[in-house]
């Protein structure tokens, strides 16, 4: 019981080395929802450390091209324009509340890659963007918004990146296969999911049970630990997507977590009450660690080897540990149908609602790898 917070501590002072400075020198890096936390400390990480162009997106205007600038700053060159060294970022519109923003970034994104001199590569994609609500709010899609942006866009966004990532590899565009990241949390060992298939069996589905206000559970975080299950099997079967016909990954996948960091993460806790407002800051000051050494996790992540394709990157447990801790929600019997489950609702949302999907060449249906 006391590990994890000690862990937290240790973390907070004794933070990941960071790589050479040039480990990402030219590369691209897409980063979602970089305008401020972990997003923009990683942006800014990878400016430092070499990348010719971040590309980072927001949904207020002013606040990306702040993001930029502080980005620009950063830079290993330090934004003076050396010759053409000179990073570049770009912001473009992404609100997750909605698939067909999500829909619009991503053709926005190919064609302007499909424009570029060169190679219009992506080595990295972070899918970083992600929200905690302690009272429910419903999507613009019509589920509870933390399930919505932390799980069923998140998900949407990797989706119809993912072909496109591939065919840069078999293309042979780029030299290695290019990293995409899913920033999870340790949070998804919490979730009691022992009644989740009886919900799909009896009832109306897993998502909509977990998603209906009637049924939004009470406690500070309500639904995040949840959305983050959801994400990880959605990771788990996506994993199976990235594989060539030789079997090795086209794209290594990797979940992480970046640890408890001091973030804006929990602004809408803290609104809940002046008791929250002193509190949670004080707390996060206490046991959470700078963005700046959160966000090196990103960084050793898009860093990764084939051979650690799929693993779930965290610093709070020794991979034996984890392997344990996860048992119930992701190596049981329950968990394994569970899984299957909640995937087959999520293709049925996201295939019924945004028929671009079903036109990409995109395959799915884990074992029986059916073609839409
Ligand atoms: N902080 C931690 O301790 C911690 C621990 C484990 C995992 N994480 C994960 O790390 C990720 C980053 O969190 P953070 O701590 O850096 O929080 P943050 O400072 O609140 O940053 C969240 C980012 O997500 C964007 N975002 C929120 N809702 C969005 C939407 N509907 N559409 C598009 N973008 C949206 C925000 O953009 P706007 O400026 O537009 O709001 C912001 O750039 C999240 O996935 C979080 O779950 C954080």
């Amino acid at each position: 019981m006391i590990q994890l917070p000690l862990r937290r501590f240790r973390d907070k002072f004794f933070p990941e080395q960071l790589p050479p400075p040039d480990s990402f020198d030219g590369q691209t890096i897409l980063i979602t929802g970089a305008t401020a936390g972990l997003g923009l400390a990683a942006a800014k990480q990878f400016a430092s450390l070499g990348a010719a162009e971040i590309i980072i997106t927001a949904r207020n205007k002013s606040k990306g091209e702040l993001a930029k600038k502080r980005i620009e700053e950063a830079s290993k060159y330090g934004g003076k324009g050396k010759g053409d060294k000179k990073v570049t970022v770009e912001v473009l519109e992404l609100d997750m509340n909605r698939y067909d923003s999500c829909v619009r970034f991503v053709e926005e994104l190919k064609e302007k890659m499909r424009k570029k001199e060169g190679k219009g590569t992506i080595e990295c994609v972070v899918l970083n963007a992600g929200v905690i609500n302690p009272t429910f709010v419903e999507s613009s899609e019509g589920w509870e918004q933390t399930i919505q942006v932390n799980t069923l866009s998140t998900t949407l966004l990797a989706l119809l990146l993912l072909p496109w990532m591939k065919e840069m590899q078999t293309d042979h565009k780029t030299p290695s296969p290019p990293h995409l990241i899913f920033v999870t949390s340790r949070d998804h060992l919490d979730p009691d999911i022992s009644m989740w298939a009886e919900w799909a069996r009896t009832g109306s589905g897993i998502l909509q049970h977990l998603s209906s206000e009637e049924n939004f559970p009470s406690g500070i975080m309500p639904n995040y630990d949840i959305s983050k299950l959801l994400l990880t099997y959605v990771v788990r079967e996506i994993c199976k997507q990235a594989l060539g016909s030789d079997g090795r990954p086209q794209v290594i996948i990797n979940p992480v977590c970046p640890g408890l960091v001091q973030t804006d993460l929990g602004r809408a806790i803290s609104q809940q009450s002046l008791f929250m407002r002193i509190y949670l800051p004080l707390w996060l000051r206490t046991w959470g660690k700078p963005a700046e050494y959160g966000a090196r996790s990103y960084v050793a992540a898009c860093l990764t080897e084939r051979d650690d394709y799929g693993k779930f990157l965290v610093s709070l447990y020794t991979d034996q540990e984890y392997s344990q801790m996860a048992i119930p929600n992701l190596e049981s019997e329950t968990a394994r149908e569970v899984q299957g489950l909640v995937w087959a609702e999520i293709m049925g949302e996201l295939t019924t609602k945004v028929p671009v999907l079903r036109n990409s060449m995109f395959k799915f249906g884990g074992d029986g790898q059916e073609d839409f």
